[in-house]
Formats: C-alpha cells, structure tokens, sequence
C-alpha cells in the first residue's frame, strides 16, 4: 500500500485527456499534474528541449513526493523516455506509446494504420517501430497534424475551424484505406468528436489513454503500490504559466472544478 500521489504531466492540457481515464479506473488515487502552459506546444520542439522541459518537470514532481510518473505526453514518451528513465532510476516511469501500440493491434484488421501525432512524435518512428516489431506486415500511414495542439488549447475542438482543420489534414490519410486511427497526441482526444465524424464509423479511433490506466493500474497493484484511500483521491494541478483557459477545459475534460497554482518551473 501506497498513498503517495502519482504525478502526470504534459504539454499543457492534452495530459487531462490521460488523467480522465485514470480517474476512472483508480479513482482513490492521489494525483499531481503538471501542465507546461509556459512553454506548449513540445510538438515541434528538439529532442534536447523535450529532455530538459521533462526533467525539471519530473523534478519539481519529485518534491510532491510522488510515487510514479507518467508522461501523459507522447511527443516525450516518443523521444524521451529511455533517457528520462535514465536520469530517474528511482521513479517507475509510465508512457503512452506502448499501451496506444497494444490498443491499436487489437484494433485494426486489414493491418492499415493512421497515425496522427506531433511532428516530434511522427519523426521519432516511435510507433511504426513497435507496430512494425509487433506485426511486420502493419503499414503505417503517418500525418503530423500541430494546429490541433492550439485548437484543442482555445477550446475550438468542433466548431467550423475545427471541422476544416480536421478534412485538410486528414483527407489524404483517409484516401490510404485505413481502418484504425491512432489519436498519437494527447491533445487529439479534445478533438474527437470532429474526428471521428470526418473519417466515419468503419475507422477505429485509438486513444492511447484507457490502456496507459490500466497499465499504471496493472503496475500499482502488482507492486503492492496501490492506495488504500477510503474515497475520492486529492487530486492537484499545477501549470507554468497563468493560461486562462485550464480551468474551462479541465471542466470540460473531467465534470468539476479545478484550479491550477503557477510554478516557476525554470528553477527546478
Ligand atoms: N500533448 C502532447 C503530445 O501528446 C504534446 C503536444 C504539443 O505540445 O505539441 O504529444
């Protein structure tokens, strides 16, 4: 048994989508979340960046004494993870690439994939690898798609730009016969509802954040880590900078209320 909080970070509010779904499945446990408002989007950002941005965010997490991380960012589990969990021996370390690779392989049928990230996620080969390892015979369709990232952070998830957002980008992904679509940007979730009503009921859409709860449940529980808090867990978000709409799209995301405190994350 273990009451220390979890600590879960990203971006800025893309991460709210993975902790919507560990609320679900572990809804006593005690969370910390960091969203990196300052300096979003991490998408088109150096692996070098990413690292440095992930390491004081790990380490200011570190000081609530958490007992795992998980990196509710993919453009950081697609470049950073060995590295980060180099530099936190310490800390158990859980991403979103793997769970959203499993998801998809029990997704797709006809082994046609889209894949819609970040530029720093797509170039990465993160996924396709694993795929590719999984099933040789898995073709990947891959489309970079960063102005979601700032329409999912305005709130602009369905609305008309939204909608013309979604048929530029993935027009010619769709034309490939896929038959999943990995949402491989915790951003994308926001914007699912337009999604899925582009690309039409015979597409799958993965979201890689159901299965990442189930493997930090998976892992809690084996490791006798689990909390024995009676209710609800405290749940605390922190961003870096004062970014007006968190409060608004973490109602949205999550049906309450919840106020973000600022942190200095440069010092750490
Ligand atoms: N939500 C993040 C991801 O999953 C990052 C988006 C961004 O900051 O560009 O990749």
């Amino acid at each position: 048994m273990d009451n220390r909080p979890i600590g879960v970070f990203d971006s800025g509010v893309g991460g709210l989508t993975v902790v919507k779904q560990i609320i679900k499945v572990l809804p006593q446990e005690n969370l910390v979340y960091f969203g990196d408002t300052a300096r979003v989007p991490y998408g088109a950002k150096s692996k070098s960046t990413v690292t440095k941005f992930s390491e004081q965010i790990i380490r200011f997490l570190k000081t609530k004494d958490v007992k795992a991380i998980v990196i509710a960012c993919n453009t950081v589990s697609s470049n950073c993870y060995e590295s980060l969990s180099e530099t936190f021996p310490e800390l158990p370390i859980i991403e979103v690439v793997t769970p959203g690779v499993e998801s998809c392989l029990e997704a797709t049928k006809n082994k046609r994939v889209g894949l819609i990230a970040t530029q720093g996620t797509v170039t990465s080969g993160a996924y396709e690898r694993r795929l590719k390892n999984a099933d040789s015979e898995i073709q990947v369709f891959k489309k970079a798609c960063p102005l979601f990232v700032p329409l999912a952070e305005e709130g602009w998830t369905n609305n008309e730009v939204a909608k013309l957002t979604v048929k530029e980008y993935l027009s010619d992904l769709i034309e490939n016969d896929v038959d999943s679509v990995i949402l491989g940007c915790t951003h994308y979730p926001l914007l699912k509802a337009c999604i899925g009503e582009f690309v039409g009921e015979r597409v799958t859409i993965v979201d890689p954040a159901k299965a990442t709860a189930f493997k930090l449940k998976n892992f809690l529980k084996s490791n006798d880590m689990l909390t024995d808090n009676a209710g609800e867990g405290v749940r605390e978000f922190y961003v870096s900078d004062e970014y007006a709409n968190f409060d608004k799209i973490c109602k949205q995301v999550l049906k309450y209320t919840c106020k973000a405190e600022k942190v200095d994350i440069e010092k750490y």
